[in-house]
Parts: C-alpha cells; sequence; structure tokens
C-alpha cells in the first residue's frame, strides 16, 4: 500500500501528535510518520514518538522567541527532506516558518490551530473565544505561510461554547475536535496526493 511520509513539528504535549499516531498504527491512516521534530528539548511530544518507535529529534531554535533562527530554518528543512517527507504536520509548534521552510513545502505544510480563524489567532485562542462572548468556537485545519495562525482553510470543526464553560472545560473540548479532525484531513491528504511507488 502507498503512504504518504509525514513529518511532524510540535513544541508541547503532542496529543494531536499521539492521535496521529494511533490512527497510522490502527490502520485507518494511511501515511507513514517518519520524524517527529521539537524545538523544546524535554516536550513530550518527542516522548510520544519514541513510544511509538518514530525517529524523533530536538532543534535547536536559536536566539529568538516566535521563529527559529534561519540557520535552524535551513537545518530544519534538511531533516525533512533526509526523512523523505512530503507533507509537514505542524502539530502545537509554536513559531512561525518563513522563507526556507515554506519555498521547500510550497502547499505542503498545514497547521491546527484552536479557534475558527480568521477569529483569534495566536496564543490561547480558545480564552479568547470566551473573553470575545462567542457561542460557539472550534478548530481549523490550514496551509501554512509566513503570518501566524494564517494561510488558506482547509477544514474546521465547530464546538458550543456552554454556559458554564471554564478556559479548561472549552479547551479540553476543542481538543477532542483537533483529535478528530487533523487525521481526517491528513487521510484526505493520503488519498488525493499518494506519495511514489518506491
Ligand atoms: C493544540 O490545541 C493546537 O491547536 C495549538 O496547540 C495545541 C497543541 O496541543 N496550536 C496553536 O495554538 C497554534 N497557534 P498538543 O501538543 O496537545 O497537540
Amino acid at each position: 500500500m502507498k503512504r504518504l511520509p509525514i513529518g511532524i513539528l510540535g513544541s508541547g504535549k503532542g496529543s494531536n501528535c499521539r492521535a496521529i499516531l494511533e490512527r497510522i498504527r490502527s490502520g485507518d491512516l494511511a501515511a507513514e510518520a517518519r520524524i517527529v521534530i521539537s524545538d523544546v528539548l524535554d516536550a513530550p511530544i518527542l516522548e510520544i514518538a519514541r513510544e511509538f518507535f518514530v525517529a524523533n529529534a530536538y532543534l535547536p531554535p536559536g536566539q529568538f522567541r516566535t521563529r527559529l533562527e534561519p540557520e535552524a530554518e535551513e537545518e530544519l528543512v534538511k531533516m525533512l527532506r533526509e526523512a523523505g517527507v512530503d507533507l509537514v504536520v505542524l502539530a502545537g509548534f509554536m513559531r512561525v516558518l518563513h522563507a526556507p521552510m515554506l519555498k521547500a513545502f510550497p502547499r505542503r505544510i498545514i497547521n491546527i490551530h484552536p479557534s475558527l480563524l480568521p477569529k483569534f489567532p495566536g496564543l490561547e485562542a480558545w480564552k479568547q473565544a470566551l473573553a470575545a462572548g462567542e457561542t460557539v468556537t472550534g478548530c481549523t485545519v490550514h496551509y501554512v505561510d509566513e503570518k501566524i495562525d494564517h494561510g488558506q482553510i482547509v477544514a474546521q470543526r465547530e464546538v458550543a461554547i456552554l454556559p458554564n464553560d471554564t478556559p479548561e472545560t472549552l479547551h479540553a473540548r476543542i481538543q477532542i475536535a483537533e483529535r478528530e479532525l487533523y487525521p481526517a484531513v491528513i487521510a484526505e491528504f493520503c488519498e488525493k496526493c499518494p506519495a511514489p511507488d518506491l
């Protein structure tokens, strides 16, 4: 069977990464996770990769807080290319990507964000939705461009905001929706763009 080679990038706890790796393991998702990369040395997402026997690496990000140093981003391209990755999946990767990655993987980098974009880009989007008095929020998968949580929308899932929601309860329900939406979107990529036969 043809499997789409994916690379997963994340900075944190890795629940989306786990959902994707579980769906691959169960045979529901015709992808192959070639590598998991984090800009945080002790990020749980790297431990999850090891649990699933997926190659994993820490990428030292350099001196900037919200982006990779250009040399680090070139190194990221090299790592993903060497791993044979066709689709780059951002799963809680908290840095904006720039030319090296965007040129190397045009329309082949997707991100998940916990709001109905274009509403509430940036940090803690569920808190932003609560503070704005919304009754519905959700999550969005989009192609990545050079702006924060911006780029053509691929798919969205709505989540109702309940009257007694706290930031924690709302975030938890959005993350449940994310763990359904992201593997489903990747499955569509697998169908549309199967990897070439080896
Ligand atoms: C997810 O909720 C994702 O939507 C968010 O980070 C979390 C990562 O969780 N991403 C963003 O806010 C991007 N701007 P995870 O590490 O458990 O998958």
